[in-house]
């Protein structure tokens, strides 16, 4: 779905109205040890941001959770004000305590103070695309989402936030969000060695939907097979491009959020997330999520 001119792989796809490089970028890992507290490189850290803009990259993630509210707090001291096209997307749902864990907080007021925390922190007036975080760190738990998803379109409807979504969500919870209100994405864990969303996201697709793969390249255990490494020398590529080219060519409505802290590694993402694969290496790559 290329809407407008990008030279990023992937091309681009369109959030309701909001048009975004299929290959984003995920600001989780630019706080502390254990996504807490400021980054050992600030400026570093400033760097990396600046330097997904001047790629062309229009879709960053983050969340006031993650520091709490360092990344936001980075985003908008790189780049505010924001370049017309880039869009930020956030998270309501968890919050932290003070061992680094992420309780939930998905009680009406709780939703409406985060909403309002993310406003102020990355200076905007509007948010984008919010998605509600359920689950728990475990992954996606079951339950009704009813009570903080109402919360968040009544926000929607005050005019505080564009686009919603939902991420850790089961297929029914997704169901269950659209049936009270259009959602643009849903945002899970999925790679390469995880696809216990292989179904959820040709439904997604179907409807036009994104999915946006949360550990894209493992998260905090960095995807590791034999099939990966095998594909990857003989492509002449790092792992790493094989496995955020095999979500591109996954299917199209994929949007990638690889999170990194330097700059070196965005850089090599971007020159390398546009491999093609033969279907011999398809098969190979197919195998590793059902071995
Ligand atoms: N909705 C949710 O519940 C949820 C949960 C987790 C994450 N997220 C979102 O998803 C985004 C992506 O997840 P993630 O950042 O945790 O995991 P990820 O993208 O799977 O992996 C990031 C890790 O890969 C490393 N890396 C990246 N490029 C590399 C390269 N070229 N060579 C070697 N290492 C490389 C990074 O280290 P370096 O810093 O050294 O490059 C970092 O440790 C997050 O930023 C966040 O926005 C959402």
């Amino acid at each position: 779905m290329s809407t407008f001119p990008t030279s990023l792989p992937g091309g681009t796809w369109t959030l309701g109205d909001l048009t975004v490089t299929r290959f984003g970028y995920g600001a989780m890992q630019l706080a502390g040890p254990g996504v807490m507290g400021p980054p050992a490189d600030h400026d570093g850290a400033l760097a990396v941001l600046r330097e997904v803009v001047d790629l062309g990259i229009t879709h960053i993630d983050t969340s006031d959770a993650y520091g709490p509210r360092v990344t936001n707090q980075l985003i908008r001291e790189a780049l505010h004000p924001y370049p017309e096209s880039l869009h930020l997307v956030t998270k309501v749902g968890a919050t932290r305590d003070q061992r680094g864990g992420w309780p939930p907080a998905r009680r009406p007021e709780d939703v409406r103070r985060s909403v309002h925390e993310n406003l102020e922190a990355l200076g905007l007036e509007v948010l984008d695309l919010v998605n509600l975080r359920l689950g728990d760190a475990q992954g996606p738990q079951p339950g009704s989402l009813a009570e903080p998803f109402e919360m968040l379109v009544e926000l929607q409807r005050q005019g505080l936030i564009r686009h919603l979504g939902v991420s850790n969500a089961t297929a029914e919870q997704v169901a269950e969000a659209l049936a009270i209100a259009p959602i643009v994405c849903v945002q899970n864990m999925y790679n390469l060695a995880y696809r216990q969303d292989d179904e959820l996201i040709d439904d997604l697709a179907e409807q036009g939907i994104a999915y946006v793969p949360f550990f894209p390249l493992g998260g905090f255990s960095p995807l590791q097979s034999s099939a990966l490494s095998t594909v990857a020398a003989r492509l002449d590529a790092t792992p790493m491009s094989v496995a955020l080219a095999w979500l591109l060519h996954r299917s199209p409505n994929i949007l990638l959020i690889p999170g990194t802290s330097s700059v070196a590694h965005l850089r090599e993402n971007v020159a390398g997330a546009g491999l093609s694969f033969s279907d011999e290496e398809l098969t190979e790559l197919d195998k590793i999520g059902h071995g």
